[in-house]
C-alpha cells in the first residue's frame, strides 16, 4: 500500500507525558491533562499548513480505564468541552471531526456531543480530525477480522477499509504515514496496528503539554527527509535496475 507523494499525510500522535508534565510543577497530573487539550488545539491549528489532511490523536486507550476514577472522569470532561467549544473552530476552519473507538462504554452526554460535532463539521474538507477515544487498534483488527468471510477474498486495502469500519472511522481513511510520541516513551501502546505496517515513527523527549506547531514542523520534516523504500531498496539502487534482482 505505497503512497503517492503528492498525496496529505496521515500523521497519528500518541500524546504522552501529561501526569509527569504535573509532577514535575508539584501539580495533581489532571492539571496536566488540562494543559494538554490546550496542545491538542495547537497541533489541529498547525497541522493543515503542513500538508496533514488526516490526524488521529490517542487521546484515550482502551487499557486507560485502569486509570483512578477521577482522572478518568476529569479525561471524559475534557474530551466533551474540547468537542463542545470547538466544533465550531474546526467548522470554520474546515476540519472534519471523528471519533475512533468504542462508544458503548462512553457517557450519553459524551456521545451527544462525538455525534453533534460529528454532524456539524461532516463537510469539512481541509483536515479529519480523528480523536482516538477507548480505541485498541488489536480490537479494530479483531472486528475487522470477525467480518471476513472465507469465500470472499480481502485484499490489504479491503482489510484496511473494514479496521477502519470497525473503529467507526470513514472507511476510506489511509493507512499512517507517520507516528510521533512524545516524551521519549518509544512503544506503540496498541495505537493503529494495522494502519501503521510501514508507517515512519518519530519520538520526541518534549512532554505533550509542550507540544506545539514547530514541534510538529520538525517532526513533519525529519518524515519528508526519509526516503520511504516499502520493503523495495533505496532509489539509487532501483535507477541502476537493482530492484527486481536477488
Ligand atoms: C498520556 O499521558 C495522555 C493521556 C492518557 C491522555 C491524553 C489526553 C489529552 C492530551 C487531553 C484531552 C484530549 C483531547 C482530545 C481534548 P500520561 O498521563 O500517561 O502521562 P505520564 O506518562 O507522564 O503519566
Amino acid at each position: 500500500m505505497a503512497r503517492s507523494p503528492n498525496e496529505g499525510l496521515h500523521v497519528g500522535l500518541i500524546m504522552d507525558g501529561n501526569g509527569r508534565w504535573a509532577q514535575a510543577r508539584g501539580l495533581p497530573r489532571t492539571e496536566g491533562h488540562g494543559r494538554g487539550a490546550d496542545a491538542v488545539r495547537r497541533a489541529v491549528e498547525a497541522a493543515p499548513a503542513l500538508g496533514i489532511t488526516t490526524l488521529t490523536l490517542y487521546a484515550f486507550s482502551a487499557d486507560n480505564w485502569r486509570r483512578p476514577a477521577n482522572e478518568v472522569s476529569v479525561l471524559m470532561g475534557l474530551l466533551e468541552s474540547f468537542l463542545v467549544r470547538e466544533r465550531t473552530n474546526c467548522r470554520r476552519r474546515g476540519v472534519r471531526i471523528g471519533l475512533i473507538g468504542r462508544r458503548d462504554r462512553l457517557s450519553p452526554a459524551l456521545v451527544r456531543a462525538i455525534e453533534t460535532a460529528e454532524l456539524a463539521t461532516r463537510d469539512g474538507p481541509r483536515l479529519y480530525l480523528r480523536l482516538a477515544v477507548d480505541y485498541s487498534g488489536r480490537s479494530a483488527i479483531l472486528g475487522a477480522a470477525a467480518g471476513l468471510r472465507a469465500d470472499e477474498p480481502c485484499d490489504e486495502r479491503g482489510f484496511l477499509r473494514q479496521v477502519n469500519r470497525a473503529c467507526h472511522s470513514d472507511p476510506e481513511t489511509p493507512p499512517v504515514d507517520l507516528i510521533i510520541r512524545t516524551s521519549g516513551e518509544q512503544r506503540l501502546s496498541d495505537f493503529l496496528l494495522f494502519e501503521s505496517a510501514y508507517a515512519e515513527l518519530v519520538f520526541v523527549e518534549t512532554l505533550w503539554p509542550d507540544f506545539g506547531g514547530e514541534e510538529l514542523r520538525r517532526a513533519v520534516e525529519s518524515f519528508r527527509r526519509r526516503e520511504r523504500r516499502y520493503g523495495g531498496l533505496p532509489s539509487t539502487s532501483r535507477r541502476l535496475g537493482l530492484q527486481n534482482s536477488a
